[in-house]
């Protein structure tokens, strides 16, 4: 069906699938993200498939989907190459938990994209990849604590998840936040080898790092700050981060799982012309097939490439992941396909600010067309760091997104989280989606 989509009808099935789920998944859910709301309904939508941009709910509404599984779904849902390719290898063996030829293909392709990539390593998961790049930092180091940015996300296993979400009242002083455990069950001495600082701000993170001297394995950031809204990097700060790890002999880890071959064939290190030491991937690399990956300069992998330096898992680059990953990558080493979801993405986000203009909402559209995001500022200002971000109109975002969604637009139900823009959007539904963006803005 093409052009205008229909508004959101009943969706009592979701409600029966989340009641029934109460009783086996712990809390109805497989993922803590995933606990989110239909509008009024307290219950989350269960979908049931998708084709290209569009996904279809167990009740029959249809959507246009920008959320594309957090962004991994890159080429659309059920992909005509990546099915072709996939069902190739259930016939031939999906997985054999041994070397194959496909990894090293795969490998030797992103070393060719991605700047930073001289060696790789594959991993099933954005927290594992990260986790991987962390013990490649800290056995390349010698040393323990890691600098993140208050805010950023790296994934739900211990080693990083601090300080993602701090209220005001844990996060503490704005130029040197606490280090807040993300979740009861992270010990003690994970969180003390963690230091916070805030996004953005030189001043703040000359202090930490002076602060911790000598300390510092790897300082790690999302160069586009995906999980605050696609926060962007101020000016020089990129390049900033690069100048002080090098002077300090600190592993700078880029995390592009969000970023990475989406906003470029290169990733945000390619758009920004900053070189980390280490790169961590996983969403738009499978096209929707578990795999991540870190990679990096061949002195920093080293230690790991000579086996000193252990990194393991049953999974890893398996051919049925490592084919959707080669596949995918092919097709986004293409800069006419990365140009397309980027000018989709603009376009939408320029009939958000058209629109909310016109009405006089103050927000600010952020990120670049790949992924963006709307924050409802006091001012209008685009936001600088995650303090900023507790300082935006929820209630606005939340009525946008279900205003969005009963038009047919599918979105992450999180205001710090964003849009991510698949390569299937056609020139009617790109129509579609600016006109119910209108509408919805309109009923706000
Ligand atoms: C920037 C970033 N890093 C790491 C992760 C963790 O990835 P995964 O959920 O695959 O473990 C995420 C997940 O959303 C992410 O956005």
């Amino acid at each position: 069906m093409n052009g205008r989509i229909p508004t959101l009808g009943g969706t009592g099935g979701s409600r029966a699938w989340f009641d029934r789920a109460q009783s086996s998944l712990a809390g109805g859910i497989s993922s803590s993200a995933r606990l989110t709301s239909t509008g009024p309904h307290p219950y989350p939508l269960y979908m049931a498939s998708g084709s290209g941009t569009r996904i279809r709910d167990v009740d029959g509404n249809e959507y246009l989907d920008f959320l594309i599984s957090y962004g991994s779904a890159v080429l659309g849902h059920a992909a005509p190459e990546l099915t072709e390719a996939l069902t190739g290898v259930l016939h031939s063996g999906t997985m054999f938990g041994t070397c194959n030829p496909v990894e090293v293909e795969l490998a030797e392709l992103i070393c060719e994209m991605v700047p930073c990539a001289e060696l790789v390593r594959f991993a099933n998961s954005g927290s594992e990849a990260v986790q991987g790049a962390i013990r490649a930092a800290r056995g390349y180091t010698g040393r323990s604590k890691i600098l993140k940015f208050e805010g950023h996300y790296h994934g739900w296993s211990d080693t990083l998840a601090i300080s993602n979400r701090p209220t005001a009242a844990e996060a503490g002083p704005y130029d040197a936040p606490h280090a807040v455990p993300h979740s009861p069950g992270i010990p003690g001495g994970v969180v003390d080898d963690v230091v916070v600082c805030p996004w953005n701000d030189p001043a703040a993170l000359h202090a930490v790092l002076e602060a911790h001297r000598g300390e510092l394995a790897a300082v790690i950031c999302e160069p586009i700050v995906a999980n605050n809204a696609c926060t962007m990097p101020a000016p020089g700060f990129l390049d900033l981060l690069r100048e002080e790890c090098t002077a300090r002999g600190i592993v700078l880890v880029f995390d592009e799982v969000c970023t990475g071959f989406r906003t470029g064939p290169g990733g945000a290190q390619a758009l920004f012309g900053v070189v980390p030491d280490l790169a961590v991937f996983s969403k738009a690399l499978g096209g929707g097939l578990p795999i991540a990956a870190f990679a990096g300069l061949r002195q920093v992998m080293e230690p790991m490439a000579r086996g000193q330096v252990k990194h393991g898992g049953t999974y890893n680059a398996s051919p049925l992941c490592a084919t959707a990953a080669l596949v995918t990558l092919r097709r986004l080493n293409r800069t006419e396909v990365t140009k397309r979801i980027d000018e989709t993405g603009r376009q939408v986000m320029e009939t958000i600010r058209r629109a909310t203009r016109d009405r006089g909402i103050p927000c600010a559209v952020q990120g670049v067309g790949a992924m963006f995001q709307t924050v409802f500022t006091p001012d209008g200002a685009p936001t600088r760091h995650y303090r900023d971000l507790l300082t935006t109109d929820q209630d606005r975002y939340h009525a946008f997104r279900h205003e969005l969604l009963k038009r047919g637009i599918h979105t992450n139900a999180y205001n710090m989280a964003c849009w991510f823009v698949s390569a299937t959007v056609t020139d009617d539904e790109l129509a579609a989606t600016c006109e119910a963006v209108t509408e919805a803005v309109a009923a706000l």
